[in-house]
């Protein structure tokens, strides 16, 4: 988190005044300088939060909801607000990163003239196992793809991409976005091989558990090794169960590698229930020291990749009240950043209890919403984004949730991988399904998830990276 100005409460008029102040200036400025500037939106942001700190919003103009603790910002240009989501419309949406409205009617500059002199190496796979040791894969940006390997599936070509997901087929006009690849600072990825993958993954169990977020992975990692059969009937899911929002378990066998690709639903990894209050009404809790019941059915894969984090900033998970639970306990108020980190040691513990070296642990971070003119309840959108972020405060963010993941993952006996994908998320605010994510009619906004094919790809390249390197 980084808050440039933060003033206490009894400050408040004080910077009510200022904020009018520069209000006034900046207005004056805008106009002055409107016919020539070229404004990029993403370089004003100069405050950011997770869901997990104080609320930040703009008092008292731009926020109509009251919450308890407000931190008041002052910034010389109107700057971005930034709130818990508080309920969802049965659509899960992640912690947002409020984008600036834009000032100015001109498209942000061109990324371009930016690449314009990067060379593009061909990417020979193999042969980069010795550098991976020097270079973090996780540290780069994305660079247009001049030898055309991506998108590496066609849009609208793949069965197992959900509705939700796709965006192309859903009437999404711009495909710009589908030709970006992530570079690595000093090294290449490997390039992306199915059936190599495949090979990899004989007589194995591969398995994602989490939230719709790891169903968004799961969809695109369905998509790339579909790539690598040549009579694509070789894989099916044994339940014969079509992918949607609302099963939470889904096995797809590769007959030809004797290898499965599984999806568990599982929002928290740790155990959802429910309490009967003395007025017969039933309400949520969360067992922050039980694991999830659904870890029986971790047991018995390979490679394991696992998340959590978009559900935590649900209304009642933020809040806190009456709906943490330890043992018998249902604490009345309890803070979810502690909560947090006492269910991702609840989920270390039984890791560390019931999994063996052998297998391959793979978490992966936080994945990253953009919103833009408001939060996602209110009004917020990405559907005019077709570029992604290239420069600002946004792509140092990283959440306090990460911080506690990389605590505890020190902290393991069995070592697990972070696929450490929040920065390159960061970026990507082009990348989300926005209002494409229906056939025919406008969907709600959804700046969380993923376009497929997109983002999530670059995630299954990079485990692809890592199950190359760990040779
Ligand atoms: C905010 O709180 C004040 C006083 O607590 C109340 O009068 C007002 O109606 C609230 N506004 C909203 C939008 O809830
Ligand atoms: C942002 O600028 C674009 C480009 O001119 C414009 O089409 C769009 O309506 C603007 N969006 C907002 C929220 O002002
Ligand atoms: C690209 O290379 C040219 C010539 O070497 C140089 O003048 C220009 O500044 C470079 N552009 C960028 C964005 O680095
Ligand atoms: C397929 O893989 C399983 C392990 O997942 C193994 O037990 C079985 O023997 C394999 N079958 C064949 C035909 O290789
Ligand atoms: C593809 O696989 C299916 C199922 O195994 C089989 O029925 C079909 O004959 C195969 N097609 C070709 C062209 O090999
Ligand atoms: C290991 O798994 C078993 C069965 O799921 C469970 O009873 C046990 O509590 C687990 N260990 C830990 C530390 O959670
Ligand atoms: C941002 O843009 C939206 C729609 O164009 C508008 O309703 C809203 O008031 C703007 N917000 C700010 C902070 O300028
Ligand atoms: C993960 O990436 C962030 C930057 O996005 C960095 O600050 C952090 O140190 C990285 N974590 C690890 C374990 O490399």
């Amino acid at each position: 988190m980084c808050l440039k100005f933060q003033m206490a409460p009894r400050y408040t008029n004080i910077s009510i005044l200022l904020f009018f102040f520069f209000l006034i200036i900046s207005t004056a400025l805008f106009f002055f300088f409107n016919s020539t500037r070229i404004v990029q939106p993403e370089n004003e942001i100069s405050l950011y939060t997770d869901s997990l700190s104080p609320t930040i919003v703009l008092e008292p103009i731009f926020s109509k909801s009251n919450h308890s603790n407000v931190a008041v910002a002052v910034a010389p240009t109107p700057i971005l607000s930034t709130k818990s989501p508080t309920q969802l419309g049965g659509l899960e949406q992640p912690i947002p990163i409020l984008l600036e409205n834009n000032t100015s009617n001109e498209t942000p500059k061109s990324d371009l003239d930016l690449y314009q002199n990067t060379t593009v190496l061909p990417i020979t796979s193999q042969k980069l196992n010795s550098r991976s040791e020097s270079c973090d894969l996780y540290k780069g940006s994305w660079v247009k793809d001049d030898e055309k390997q991506h998108p590496i599936y066609k849009p609208g070509n793949c069965p197992y991409v959900d509705e939700a997901f796709d965006c192309q087929t859903n009437g999404r006009p711009d495909a710009h976005y589908l030709n970006w690849r992530w570079k690595p600072h000093g090294c290449h990825l490997p390039r992306f091989s199915p059936t190599d993958f495949l090979e990899k993954l004989k007589g194995k169990r591969l398995m994602l558990v989490g939230d719709s977020m790891n169903r968004n992975q799961f969809e695109s990692l369905l998509c790339l090794l579909r790539e690598g059969l040549a009579n694509k009937s070789k894989m099916y899911e044994i339940h014969g169960y079509k992918i949607t929002k609302g099963r939470g378990y889904y096995v797809f066998k590769f007959e030809d590698y004797n290898c499965t690709v599984e999806f568990v639903r599982s929002h928290f990894l740790v155990r959802e229930g429910v309490r009967i209050n003395p007025q017969g009404n039933s309400n949520p809790t969360l067992s922050i020291d039980l694991i999830d019941k659904t870890a029986n059915r971790w047991k018995g894969a390979d490679i394991l990749i696992f998340n959590t984090g978009h559900w935590w900033t649900h209304g009642k998970t933020a809040r806190g009240k009456n709906y943490y639970k330890e043992g018998d306990r249902i604490y009345p108020k309890f803070d979810a950043i502690e909560a947090y980190r006492r269910a991702l040691k609840t989920w270390a513990k039984w890791i560390d209890e019931n999994m063996s070296r052998e297998k391959l642990i793979i978490y992966r971070g936080y994945s990253t919403a953009h919103y833009r003119g408001g939060d996602w309840d209110s009004g917020g959108s990405c559907n005019k984004e077709t570029e992604p972020v290239l420069k600002g405060a946004i792509l140092g963010n990283y959440p306090l949730k990460m911080k506690i993941v990389e605590e505890v993952i020190k902290e393991m006996q069995v070592p697990v991988v972070l696929l450490n994908v929040t920065h390159l998320t960061n970026f990507r605010k082009d990348g989300h399904p926005s209002v494409y994510g229906k056939v025919g009619k406008k969907a709600k906004q959804d700046c969380s998830h993923w376009c497929l094919p997109g983002v999530p790809d670059a995630w299954n390249e990079l485990i692809y990276a890592t199950l190359v390197f760990q040779q």
